[in-house]
């Protein structure tokens, strides 16, 4: 099967006929669409959860870094000792008694000499001092909470300062805390930032002789998304909140399968308490703490009304694994048949640990965790773009098969390879098809010509198969040509609102400097965030949904793929919002009849995304491209210039 060819001749007369296609619609107007049509996916490539989303400032709080994940790291990697005012002491990375078993590194020193001699200016001790993701940004009179798990080896308490320092050693706060206990324990201080500071310390400072061992050192900001603990970083969690999506799946992408077997992201690894989670290279090539697990997700999802959608590998890693870190050789590796029963109950378990009664075995641990509700998942995605051969088709297949007895109400999401055609995308959609999956996930990076081309792709499929999930695509590019191309392409989603069911534009998040992947949605440093043109596009349009799409209602005078538009409505507020692309270089004016829409109110609003193709936001310029908003009068008949380049989103009221 090849969904997306239909004939040229059928593109071309789609094209001039915009204003004549009809759908299939209800009565008085309007085809039913999807209410969970556009959304974000998520995935930790380009340091977006360790060091971006996840609010964590210290690194490798747990000692696990090792050269196994880069050639340059070891368990003491981001970390100094320092004994000031000449004092002596020893350090060593320790396995031997961990605090758990998925967290087997901690360190041991030994303090052997706390030298006051009042030569020496500063405070004497012995102890570590993090740098954080870069250094970390503390802010005047925030409160930041400091937390370690330590044990006693000596005989004595031993007392501890930590301090937040400036490179140049100034002591922004300070508190103290003495550990007297020989087991693992954990312990806590809270410190208020005196000053501002781009590039801090953290110091965990012994001041006392003695021997103990010290692990999960963990420095957050009091002021997180929500105040959560464990939580997000707010200005960035707040960014996500305002594009209002649907849904967001998580945690990829390529993450999901892995790079090798033994990579694969394992749900259950990445719950329950922090210094218990396993950590492990993410197969972008950095650690991954798992402190922003399926937990967090989740949370996250809730807190901001989006719908959770997990993705499972499918039994198998990805296709491209490769590279001396991986065990058992390059390309696609299948579990063996002999794991595969466990790995299902597995996948059936993240079920009974989302939805299960907090009575039940794996609806307990999501309750211990502090959400005795469930959290009412509907969706579950199974795979990510593999490569459809024997051992996917047999593994999927059974992983299908068995969420299908034991959870008929759950929304497979099917996976259909890493391009818009082709072999991959071809078996994908027809062993989705075979199982009766109702949704499969398309993945597409293209050029934004083919966006423009292709804006009808979705109109010929086939509406009795399942359901498509566009779970990745973006446009080569972060202009605003780039951004415009996906705002026309957009429009063809709405339109499709009835056969595409879900949409999300990929990747999310890149930290400036620490990217594998050029073109993304959101990119941040420690302190800015820069959202591009096509971050700007996806918000209009998130912020805009409609659960009903109407046709006939804008006309075009030329037949051109540089003019898109749609217009839905929302059946909550009754709105009618219209969504108006032009993708030239010219000035467009289109018809705009409203006459079918009763109670229209003449207040309306618009807002308008405009630029020149090439002009994008940099971090010297973080705000060049912004959306304006602007008071508008709607009639039920208007004409409309749409400025070239430009996204126009006009939000008209109706009576009910
Ligand atoms: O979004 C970046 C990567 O692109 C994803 O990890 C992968 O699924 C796709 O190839």
């Amino acid at each position: 099967m090849n969904k997306q060819n239909f004939p040229i001749l059928g593109l071309f007369l789609f094209v001039f006929c915009l204003s004549t296609v009809s759908y299939s619609q209800t009565a008085k107007g309007g085809k039913k669409i999807s209410t969970d049509l556009l959304g974000l996916f998520f995935e930790d490539i380009n340091y977006a959860a360790d060091g971006g989303l996840y609010a964590e400032l210290v690194q490798n709080r747990s000692f696990e870094y090792n050269m196994a994940e880069r050639h340059e790291w070891n368990p003491f990697s981001y970390w100094e000792f320092v004994s000031p005012g000449h004092s002596i002491g020893y350090i060593s990375v320790e396995t031997k008694s961990p605090i758990h078993p998925n967290n087997p590194h901690y360190v041991e020193i030994d303090a052997e000499f706390i030298g006051n001699y009042p030569q020496y200016k500063g405070e004497a001790g012995v102890g570590l001092k993090n740098a954080g993701f870069d250094g970390i940004v503390v802010r005047k009179g925030e409160k930041y909470n400091f937390s370690m798990f330590a044990k006693q080896l000596s005989n004595a308490p031993i007392n501890f300062l930590i301090r937040i320092e400036t490179p140049k050693g100034e002591i922004l706060s300070q508190n103290s805390l003495t550990i007297s206990d020989r087991s693992w324990k954990k312990y806590s201080a809270e410190l208020t930032a005196t000053a501002n500071c781009d590039t801090a310390f953290l110091v965990v400072l012994a001041k006392t002789k003695g021997k103990f061992a010290l692990d999960m050192i963990s420095f957050f900001p009091e002021k997180t998304f929500k105040n959560r603990k464990n939580g997000l970083r707010a200005d960035l969690a707040q960014m996500l909140a305002d594009m209002q999506p649907r849904f967001i799946r998580f945690p990829g992408g390529c993450l999901v399968h892995g790079n090798g077997i033994g990579n694969m992201y394992r749900w259950k690894n990445t719950i329950g308490p922090i210094e218990e989670r396993k950590e492990q290279r993410n197969i972008w090539g950095y650690n991954q703490t798992a402190g922003l697990g399926f937990y967090e997700f989740f949370l996250f999802c809730e807190d901001i009304g989006a719908k959770p959608i997990p993705v499972l590998p499918a039994g198998v890693s990805c296709q491209n694994s490769g590279g001396t870190h991986v065990i058992g050789g390059a390309g696609q590796k299948a579990l063996c048949m002999d794991d595969m029963g466990e790995y299902i109950q597995e996948v059936l378990d993240l079920i009974e640990w989302a939805n299960g009664p907090a009575t039940s075995t794996w609806g307990a641990k999501r309750a211990a965790a502090g959400h005795p509700k469930p959290f009412n998942l509907e969706y579950l995605g199974i795979g990510n773009e593999d490569k459809i051969t024997a051992e996917f088709d047999e593994r999927f297949r059974m992983i299908v098969k068995a969420v299908q007895e034991k959870h008929p109400a759950i929304k497979i999401i099917g996976t259909a390879g890493p391009f818009h055609s082709g072999d991959d995308f071809d078996k994908g959609w027809q062993i989705s098809n075979d199982m009766n999956v109702p949704i499969v996930d398309e993945h597409y990076y293209v050029q934004p010509d083919w966006f423009l081309a292709n804006q009808y792709r979705y109109d010929k499929y086939d509406r009795t198969k399942g359901k498509v999930y566009l779970g990745e695509y973006a446009s080569w590019g972060n202009k605003m040509k780039n951004a415009i191309a996906e705002a026309a392409y957009l429009t063809g989603i709405e339109r499709n609102g009835d056969i595409v069911q879900l949409a999300s534009y990929a990747p999310l998040l890149a930290k400036k400097g620490f990217t594998q992947w050029n073109t993304n949605l959101i990119f941040f440093d420690n302190l800015n965030i820069l959202p591009t043109p096509n971050y700007y596009v996806q918000k209009m349009f998130m912020n805009n949904q409609g659960d009903l799409y109407f046709d006939k209602v804008v006309t075009k005078e030329e037949s051109s793929n540089l003019l898109a538009a749609s217009c839905v409505q929302d059946s909550k507020t009754n709105d009618i919002i219209l969504k108006l692309v032009n993708a030239g270089t010219e000035a467009k004016t289109v018809k705009i009849d409203l006459t079918r829409f009763k109670g229209l109110q003449t207040k309306a609003q618009i807002e308008v995304l405009q630029g020149n193709n090439d002009d994008e936001n940099t971090f010297d310029n973080l705000h060049k491209i912004v959306p304006t908003k602007l008071a508008f009068n709607a009639k039920s008949k208007f004409n409309y210039t749409t400025p070239a380049m430009s996204l126009t989103v006009v939000r008209i009221k109706t009576s009910k």
